[in-house]
């Protein structure tokens, strides 16, 4: 069914102020299509009373902090940075089996939430959780690090009382919805980028060094794919190495994989047919600024059978 988004956003923002009423309320923002938008709807109905927490957990993509606490702050919306990366890396340490690695992010990341929440003496907590969120996690294909009492976790664990207003619909209608709520185009447009961050991106146990491996070949995707508007684009680190030569000795390296996809809703996918010469850029790009990396791939899997991220 068609969105009304008018009605939706009035609908929306009278049923936020009607649960905080004069309360304070968090807003966890990622810098993502979904926490944007839901940040912006919040801001609407509660003014100055809503705090947008951006956890700098060490998994983001290049300058993401400084551009999303820009916009944020530009917008008028009060923002509190978490410097929270020591945290989030003692999670994950040691921690290989995908949905291991999503459950010890989920628990960080609502563990790091719940402590500032109590912070500002509230129990509000909003959060930008889409349909395509409960439908996998529910479905038991990956545990979304947002998803919580769907799954029969109660969020008062973690002494939170959550709204998630964006619950009902896919990514077209969200990007819809931040359109009319004035959002920069850059970000309502943006790429779908997960909460958990690079970590759904490496293959194998997450640690810093792993991660700026990877940020960096992310870097080099995301700007030589732009033009061509994908879905998502992205790289991935194995938990593999290869033999290669470098500067002429050899060298037992990373292998890094391309990954670019055409969705609507990302609930099936299709890998962007990605013209050679870009492909054969990329490949310079990541081997020449990334020493650690011996081996560029290119992933040709639609989804199903594969999903879009690798954990
Ligand atoms: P998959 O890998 O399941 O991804 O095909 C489908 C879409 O969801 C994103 N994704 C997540 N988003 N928290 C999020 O907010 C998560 O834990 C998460 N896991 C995957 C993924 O980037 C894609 O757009």
């Amino acid at each position: 069914m068609k969105l009304n988004t008018k009605k939706f956003i009035r609908g929306k923002i009278n049923e936020i102020k009607r649960e905080v009423g004069s309360d304070v309320a968090i807003c966890a923002t990622s810098g993502g299509v979904d926490s944007m938008v839901c940040t912006f709807l919040a801001h609407r109905a509660l003014g100055k009373n809503l705090i947008a927490l951006f956890i700098d957990d060490g998994l983001m993509r290049e300058n993401e902090p400084q551009m999303v606490s820009k916009i944020l702050k530009k917008k008028g919306i009060k923002t509190v940075i978490i410097r929270a990366a020591k945290d989030f890396f003692k999670a994950l340490k040691g921690k290989e089996d995908p949905e291991e690695m999503r459950k010890a992010f989920r628990d960080i990341f609502y563990k790091t939430l719940g402590k500032t929440v109590r912070k500002y003496r509230t129990n509000y907590l909003i959060q930008g959780t889409i349909a395509a969120d409960v439908v996998e996690t529910k479905g038991k294909i990956k545990s979304q690090h947002n998803v919580l009492s769907q799954i029969g976790i109660s969020p008062k664990k973690y002494g939170l009382s959550i709204i998630e207003p964006l619950v009902k619909l896919y990514k077209p209608d969200v990007r819809k919805v931040g359109k009319a709520l004035g959002l920069p185009k850059i970000i309502y447009q943006r790429m779908p980028f997960p909460g958990p961050g690079l970590a759904t991106r490496v293959v194998g146990e997450v640690t810093p060094g792993r991660v700026k491996i990877l940020r960096k070949a992310t870097s080099i995707i995301e700007k030589e794919t732009k033009k061509l508007k994908p879905f998502q684009a992205f790289a991935v680190l194995l938990n593999d190495r290869a033999t290669g030569v470098k500067k002429g000795k050899r060298a037992f390296g990373n292998i890094i994989v391309i990954r670019s996809v055409e969705s609507k809703n990302a609930m099936t996918a299709q890998p962007t047919k990605i013209p050679y010469t870009i492909l054969e850029k990329i490949q310079k790009k990541i081997v020449r600024e990334i020493p650690e990396v011996t081996k560029v791939l290119y992933d040709v899997t639609p989804k199903p059978p594969s999903t879009i991220e690798y954990i």
